[in-house]
This record gives structure tokens, C-alpha cells and sequence, in this order.
């Protein structure tokens, strides 16, 4: 068989007639009682051989039409949208999975900025930050973007990825430590394995635990180098720090504060300036903030502000994305620094006053049906399941029912606490999200009734194959 006929024969095992409910293929090995990480083998010679194992879980799920992830948008990712799973069955129903927080991401403004930019300029920025990546379009959303969040300095990268990485491996040095918060972003939590040896985490929003463990280190090593890392929203539970004692414990320990406010910028807070905005932090010389354009102002990239110039030269030199990546191309920069124009202006309050009421809307919807609803008021709605097994088939049925959205499940949530993650946009109307929850609820009923139907398939528990910090390094 040639190359490319291997090719098809392998596109053509994800092929697949709609069979759901079937009894027996939920009942496949792992389909509904195994997460990916038993299928990672350590133990195996050939390092390219670990994770031989995922590639039947993944057709054993999706032949079961229970794998709710790498699903392709077909057309438009509207208010609704129509979605084609790997074995090319496609849903069509109200899209809750979009993080247009904003609802931005069709505005005729940030259209016309950046169809003006590819008139205007070339598609591309040519080269990294250090050789010539920037231009002084960039150079002005620098500065727009630390105005904007109180700060003296602010430095661009190509993703918003990329500056959570930076903000904490640019800083941070081998012998320094990093404490965090053990639901931070992924991002965050590789730049801080990265950077330094000593990678603490503390609990879950816990100043608490934040104070004694920086007593500790100090008492330990006074001259150390801490940085504490949060986010001004977690997306997983819509729950935030208290940011403002959060600053004074580290104040008094020497320590900088690092926040991500990926999630809450722009979207939430007064004039959209998120948890930092409402707790009167912005601005501050011992903070330094990261974000993405990615969540509010319809466009990649990400940013780190600062009042510390140091801050800018160390992450310049040390974080690898500024200097080793491809700089953000002049539409991505027009994009966003119309987007925050108008995040900053009236439009952007009265988007997010819409935005506003479809969160109470919907939670308030769910918590009719009795579904428990996670965090405070925010973009995300996160609604609770519980077992990953019940939301695996709650998820494939309101699929079926008409609503495109995301389950999350262990290691990215807690175990047992798995959920319906919502993304909402002041583009949805108030009746289409009260279908939405209704579709949702009436899912999550129906997969509790059938699971008892099938016997046991809670999900296993046993992780004892694998290191210990692993799931926790791939968590969040
Ligand atoms: C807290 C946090 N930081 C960083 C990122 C990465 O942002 P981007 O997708 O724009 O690269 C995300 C993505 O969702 C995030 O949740």
C-alpha cells in the first residue's frame, strides 16, 4: 500500500453510522469508565509506543458517539452552529462553546480594521520581537493596553498562551520560587516548571495558605526571589481571588503578584477592567499582569503589563515565546486594538450589561431545574454533573437535542466533579438560552436514568500506573 492510500484506510476507521444510545458500545472497554491518562504506558521501551492505547479509546468513544471533543465548526460559529465529529456525524444546535465573550468576533468595526490592515500592510509581521517584529502599530497597543490596565509598560505575543508562560519563566529564575494557585492555567504552571525549581502550590484560592507558606520560604531562605501566581477569574469554576489582601500578604513578604486575567478582561467589571478593576488593584508596582486578546477582543495574542521596565527586558530576554516566536501580524494588532477601543467605550458597557443578564438568565434557569451552578456571575457558566461517566452521556445527548457545548472532566476539573461548561456572549437572546439550560438539564436527567440501566460504569479511579505529579502537571 502506498503513503497515501494508508492515509485513507486510517481517515476511514473514524467512519461511523449514528448509533446512540447503543448498549453495548457504551459498554466498550473505557468508553464511559476511563480517562485518557490510563492509556499512557509508561513502562514502555519505545517512547513513541506510551500512548499506542489512546487511538482505540478515542474510536471506541466516538464510535459510541460519547467524544464530545475535536469536533470541527462547519460554517459559521454563530449563535448556532453546526458541528462534525471525527467519524462525520454532524449536530446542529445553540452554541454555548464560543469564548467571544463580547460578542466581537463579527463586529463590522474590527472587520473593517482589519481588512483595512491586509489593504494597508503586509499579511505577516516578518520577524520575532528582538529583529524587527515590531512596527509602531504594535508599539501603540503596548502602550493602549497598559493604559488601559494602569500600567506604565506593556510587551505583545503571538498568543495569550504565550504570555501566561512568559509572565512567570521570565521572571522567575532557577533558585526562585513560584507559588500557585493549584487550579492556574496550564500555561502558567509550565512556565513556572520551566523557570525554577521550587514550584509551589497552595490551595485553591486560599490566602490562607498563601501567608504561611511565604513565612515559611522566607524563614527558610530570606533573600529568595517569590512570585505568587493567580488568575482574576477561573474558568473552571467562575470563582476569583481575593486579589486585594492577595497583594498585601505578598507585600509583606517581598513577593511580586502575577495575575492572568485571560477570562475577566474586558468582559467583566467596571468599564470592563475585570476583578482587578472591582477590587482596586490596577496598577499597582509589585503586579504584574498577563491576558489574551483572545477571550474578549475576537483576535490571537496575548500581553504582559507592568510598571517595572526591568519586568520587560527580563521576559524579553528569558521567556523563549517574545524572542523566539513570530510577532503578531499587523491585522491581528489592528483587530485588537479596535476591539479595544470599543471595549473601553459605551458600546462595551452596554455589551457587557447584555452580556450581564444572559449569565443571570441562564444560572438562574439552572438552578430552577436544580442544577448546581459554579462560581459567581461570570462568562462561564459551569454546571454541575458530577460523575465523568453521566456527563460523558449527558454531553452526546444534548448534542442530539440541540445545544453544541463543552463537558469538562478529570484531570482539567476535580474527579467526580465533572460539568457543562457554558460560554456566554451578549450575543445570545435571553429565550434561546433558557432552551439552552433546559436542553442541558433535561440531559443531565436522562443520562442519570440510563447509566443505572447499564450497570456499572463509574469511571475508574486508579492512577497508580502513572508519576504522581503528572495529572496534575496536565490538569487545568
Ligand atoms: C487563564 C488562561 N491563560 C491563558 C490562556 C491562553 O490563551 P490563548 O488561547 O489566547 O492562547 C487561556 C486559554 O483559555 C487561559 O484560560
Amino acid at each position: 500500500m502506498n503513503k497515501s492510500n494508508t492515509t485513507q484506510a486510517k481517515i476511514d476507521l473514524y467512519s461511523f453510522e449514528e448509533n446512540f444510545p447503543n448498549r453495548e458500545l457504551l459498554k466498550g472497554e473505557g468508553v464511559l469508565t476511563k480517562g485518557q491518562m490510563r492509556y499512557f504506558n509508561p513502562r514502555s521501551e519505545h517512547i513513541l509506543d506510551r500512548y499506542q492505547g489512546l487511538e482505540g479509546w478515542y474510536r471506541r468513544r466516538l464510535q459510541a458517539g460519547v467524544m464530545s471533543h475535536f469536533l470541527k465548526v462547519v460554517g459559521d460559529p454563530d449563535v448556532e452552529a453546526t458541528v462534525r465529529d471525527l467519524a462525520g456525524r454532524e449536530f446542529t444546535g445553540i452554541n454555548l462553546s464560543t469564548v467571544d465573550y463580547m460578542g466581537l468576533s463579527n463586529h463590522p468595526k474590527l472587520k473593517k480594521a482589519a481588512i483595512n490592515a491586509l489593504t494597508d500592510k503586509r499579511l505577516h509581521s516578518i520577524n520575532t520581537g528582538p529583529l524587527l517584529g515590531n512596527s509602531p502599530e504594535s508599539g501603540a497597543l503596548q502602550k493602549e493596553i497598559a493604559e488601559y490596565l494602569g500600567h506604565e509598560y506593556g510587551i505583545l505575543f503571538p498568543t495569550g498562551w504565550a504570555a501566561s508562560f512568559s509572565g512567570v519563566a521570565g521572571v522567575a529564575r532557577k533558585d526562585d520560587y513560584v507559588l500557585i494557585d493549584e487550579y492556574a492555567h496550564q500555561s502558567l504552571k509550565q512556565g513556572a516548571y520551566a523557570s525554577c525549581d521550587n514550584v509551589i502550590k497552595f490551595k485553591h484560592l486560599s490566602n490562607t495558605e498563601v501567608n504561611l507558606k511565604l513565612k515559611e520560604i522566607r524563614s527558610k531562605n530570606p533573600t529568595a526571589g517569590v512570585l505568587v501566581v493567580t488568575e482574576g477569574l477561573y474558568s473552571m469554576d467562575g470563582d476569583a481571588p481575593d486579589i486585594k489582601e492577595l497583594l498585601s500578604i505578598c507585600k509583606s513578604q517581598k513577593a511580586a503578584l502575577l495575575v492572568d486575567i485571560c477570562h475577566d478582561f474586558g468582559c467583566t467589571g467596571k468599564e470592563g477592567k475585570g476583578t482587578l478593576g472591582e477590587q482596586d488593584a490596577l496598577g499597582d508596582p509589585d503586579l504584574i499582569v498577563v491576558g489574551a486578546f483572545s477571550k474578549t477582543l475576537s483576535t490571537n495574542g496575548g500581553y504582559l503589563t507592568t510598571s517595572n521596565l526591568g519586568v520587560i527586558f527580563s521576559t524579553c530576554s528569558f521567556a523563549g515565546p517574545y524572542t523566539y516566536s513570530t510577532s503578531l501580524s499587523p491585522t491581528q494588532i489592528a483587530i485588537a486594538r479596535e476591539g479595544l477601543k470599543l471595549v473601553a467605550g459605551k458600546e462595551g458597557n452596554e455589551r457587557r450589561n447584555k452580556l450581564m443578564s444572559n449569565i443571570q438568565i441562564a444560572r438562574d434557569r439552572a438552578k430552577h431545574h436544580g442544577v448546581e451552578v459554579y462560581g459567581t456571575p461570570s462568562p462561564i457558566v459551569s454546571l454541575h454533573v458530577g460523575s465523568e461517566n453521566i456527563a460523558r452521556l449527558a454531553c452526546a445527548k444534548a448534542f442530539r437535542m440541540g445545544v453544541v457545548t463543552t463537558i469538562l472532566e478529570y484531570p482539567v476539573v476535580a474527579r467526580g466533579k465533572a460539568r457543562f461548561r457554558m460560554s456566554m456572549s451578549p450575543e445570545h437572546e435571553h429565550e434561546t438560552l433558557i432552551k439552552a439550560v433546559d436542553i442541558i438539564a433535561d440531559s443531565i436527567a436522562w443520562a442519570k436514568k440510563y447509566n443505572a440501566t447499564l450497570g456499572d460504569t463509574k469511571i475508574e479511579r486508579s492512577d497508580s500506573h502513572i508519576s504522581k505529579d503528572l495529572p496534575s502537571i496536565i490538569g487545568q
